[in-house]
């Protein structure tokens, strides 16, 4: 749980499995993190629901890792078939979970208003909420990076207590960098990164300087250091490199 240079806040580094990885995969990515030393970063994982129960048992093994969930329900119960509820995840034992990812917001349609109440719920039962945000590469060319970021966070973090703005956690993940190994430069992703705790702290009444805020877009061991080495940027929400137990251990050790 290092802090880097200046900044007050833990590095992160969170991986999302998505609808990846079996059993035998999951078995091997375990006795490959067994051989190394607690990191210095929070190492936290989200797999798929029905793994989380597996992850929980493994991870007695290995205190040091965060198991979490890609997503919540944004009822608290009742008639919401297929949905899973953040009561549910809370009581297995699971540690935070991600609320937003453009993969949700794009294929199943999910608006910022959902959003915002799954992050209530989430936040009612003590996960922490890792609050996904970003731009297309269409906003992106018509210059609306910011205005699109601005509305989601707006709507997806309105009428938080402040204890509850503790437990949130920011990803910002430009929508053309995810799966396409097209990251951001630090430059571009350090901009957004001011821009958002920014915004946190004018708009929303956020503590803003204690607030984690991620990078996610293709982060990989080998453009790991240069977005860290950025004041703003304090973890990765990485996908493709968090599959491999080699690329996630080199993730979690770098620094
Ligand atoms: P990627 O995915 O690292 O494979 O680009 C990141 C994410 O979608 O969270």
């Amino acid at each position: 749980m290092t802090k880097r240079g200046e900044k007050m806040r833990q590095t992160h580094i969170v991986g999302n499995w998505k609808m990846n990885q079996n059993l035998k995969d999951i078995d091997s990515f375990i006795e490959q993190l067994k051989t190394i030393e607690a990191p210095s970063v929070n190492a936290w994982i989200a797999p798929q629901f029905v793994h989380i129960p597996y992850l929980l048992e493994k991870k007695e093994q290995l205190p040091w890792l965060q198991i979490g969930a890609q997503n919540c329900s944004h009822a608290t119960q009742g008639a919401f078939t297929g949905d899973v509820s953040a009561s549910a995840l809370k009581e297995l034992g699971t540690h935070f979970t991600i609320i937003g990812h453009s993969e949700r917001r794009s294929i199943f349609q999910e608006s910022n208003e959902l959003q915002n109440a799954k992050v209530k719920e989430a936040l009612k039962n003590k996960l922490i909420a890792i609050f996904c945000v970003g731009e297309t590469l269409e906003d992106r060319e018509a210059d609306k990076t910011f205005s699109v970021i601005t509305e989601q966070l707006l709507s997806g973090l309105k009428d938080l207590s402040p204890e509850e703005k503790r437990d949130i956690i920011i990803a910002y993940e430009p929508v053309w960098a995810i799966g396409t190994g097209k990251t951001a430069t630090p430059q571009q992703a350090e901009e957004v990164h001011l821009f958002i705790r920014n915004l946190l702290k004018d708009e929303l009444g956020f503590s803003s300087e204690e607030t984690i805020i991620l990078y996610g877009g293709s982060v990989k061991p080998t453009n790991i250091q240069e977005l860290l080495a950025c004041p703003n940027i304090d973890g990765g929400l990485v996908g493709g490199a968090s599959l491999k137990a080699e690329d996630f251990i080199k993730l979690c050790t770098t620094i």
